[in-house]
């Protein structure tokens, strides 16, 4: 196994030397000798060794091969991108070879671009490449659409039933929430699954519906803060329900008629702890979530309390997911700031209205480049930031316009961890008419 890993990691070594240095280089020699060292030493008995990539992982034949080497993914997504399913090493293979199949991984990957072609035109005679079918690609991309509809039935669903309580609230009747909690329950597995599409839809925004979504969305956040703070399940859920029904006390206002909007915003705490109040749980962290959540860690907010008050520290959390869902889509002034400059707001007031701890974490749960924020690179590509890495700077884009901003139809994530390109600038969606939730 350290062989394939081995393998892995000299070959994404000579990808960079075959870019920086001129083949006379001694790097660039030593770089591409070990390469070919490394597949000798990985050739079994019988000569050869293949090199399978399959969702995201690279096996050494059908074995997994498990290394916290970022040449490990980056390698398979390289891979991935050129639509190469496998890499059948000959023991033959020699210097040519490991130069040919360096240069060929860095070649931008294009419709036009057919790897095992361009191998065989530069020579080599001693990798045989495995192509991912067209059908494969197209049952990929079909598969990924059917998932995303799902989740916006989810969150649809979510508002329907989100609506439902508030209406109990505003009618003075008792919510339930047996139906909420278990959504919520979906939407904690969706996270732990795939947490690109679940922070992607927490981009979503409506005009009409815009409270119930700044729950849902709230809830999302929080939830990313649970999990990096690494709550256990049942804890989670109770979390997720603070942290969606915590405005539920604007329910009782006409948020359209400027004055109720107004006392909704300063009695809203009030009014939501009231009727949580009603409910018969135990535990009454929902009513306190949405009694606190507008009270700062310095004192400063509202409702009034006494001196060295202390709140729930759900509540803590839920301030911290609201204040960045309401940073990033309308942010103080009226226009909404980018995800990474509301991860800097929130720590300029870490410490003083914000939970210090809670906030250092939620920012390292997101990352200096949040899931979700539209990046420019250096080549002058534009892409959705789709996951994060081990390097805060360096996270995982997903490239939908290229270099000349043409848009790309089959977008392919790109790990910047292992990658030339480094990200120059945060884009605002709305300059380029941008959906981000339609892309993760
Ligand atoms: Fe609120
Ligand atoms: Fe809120």
């Amino acid at each position: 196994m350290s062989g394939s890993v081995d393998l892995v990691v000299m070959l994404s070594t000579a990808r960079r030397a075959v870019q920086l240095y001129p083949p006379a280089h001694p790097s660039y020699r030593e770089a591409i000798d070990a390469v070919v060292t490394a597949v000798a030493e990985c050739s079994g008995q019988d000569g050869g060794f293949v090199l399978n990539a399959h969702e995201g992982r690279l096996y050494d034949g059908s074995a997994v091969i498990t290394s916290d080497a970022p040449a490990l993914g980056s390698l398979v997504q390289s891979m991935e991108r050129h639509r190469i399913e496998s890499l059948t090493f000959d023991p033959s293979f020699a210097t040519t070879d490991a130069v040919a199949l360096a240069e060929v991984l860095n070649l931008r990957p294009a419709p036009s671009l057919k790897v095992d072609e361009e191998l065989s035109r530069r020579g080599v005679t001693a990798v045989v490449v495995g192509a991912l079918g067209d059908d494969e690609v197209q049952a990929e991309r079909k598969e990924r659409d059917v998932r995303r509809e799902k989740d916006r039935a989810l969150y649809r669903q979510l508002v329907a039933v989100l609506r439902a309580v508030q209406r109990d609230v505003a009618t003075s009747g008792s919510p339930n929430l047996d139906q909420a909690e278990d959504m919520v329950g979906t939407i904690m597995s969706r996270l732990l699954e795939d947490n690109a599409a679940v922070l992607g839809m927490a981009t979503m925004n409506a005009r009409d519906e815009g409270a119930l979504f700044h729950s849902i969305n709230v809830m999302i956040y929080t939830l990313t803060l649970g999990l990096g703070l690494g709550l256990p399940e049942d804890g989670l859920q109770g979390l997720g329900i603070c942290a969606l029904l915590h405005d539920v006390g604007k329910a009782a206002f006409d948020l359209d008629d400027p004055e109720q909007a107004r006392a909704a915003m300063l009695l809203h705490p009030k009014i939501g702890a009231e009727a949580l109040a009603r409910l018969p749980e135990e535990d009454p962290s929902t009513m306190l979530v949405a009694f606190e959540h507008h009270m700062g860690a310095d004192g400063s907010g509202w409702p009034e309390r006494p001196d060295g008050y202390v709140t729930h520290p759900y509540s803590r959390m839920v301030s911290i997911a609201d204040r960045y869902e309401n940073l990033t889509k309308h942010g103080d002034q009226g226009h909404p700031v980018t995800p990474d400059r509301a991860v800097v707001q929130l720590l300029r007031e870490a410490g003083r209205s914000l939970d210090p701890l809670f906030t250092r974490l939620f920012v390292q749960s997101l990352g200096v480049f949040p899931i979700g924020c539209v990046v420019r690179l250096s080549d002058q590509s534009v892409g959705v930031v789709s996951a994060t890495t081990g390097d805060l700077l360096r996270p995982r884009v997903r490239v939908l316009y290229d270099a000349r901003g043409m848009e790309i139809e089959d977008p392919v994530d790109v790990d910047l961890v292992g990658d030339t390109r480094n990200i120059v600038e945060v884009v605002d969606p709305e300059s380029l008419e941008l959906h981000v939730a339609d892309h993760l």
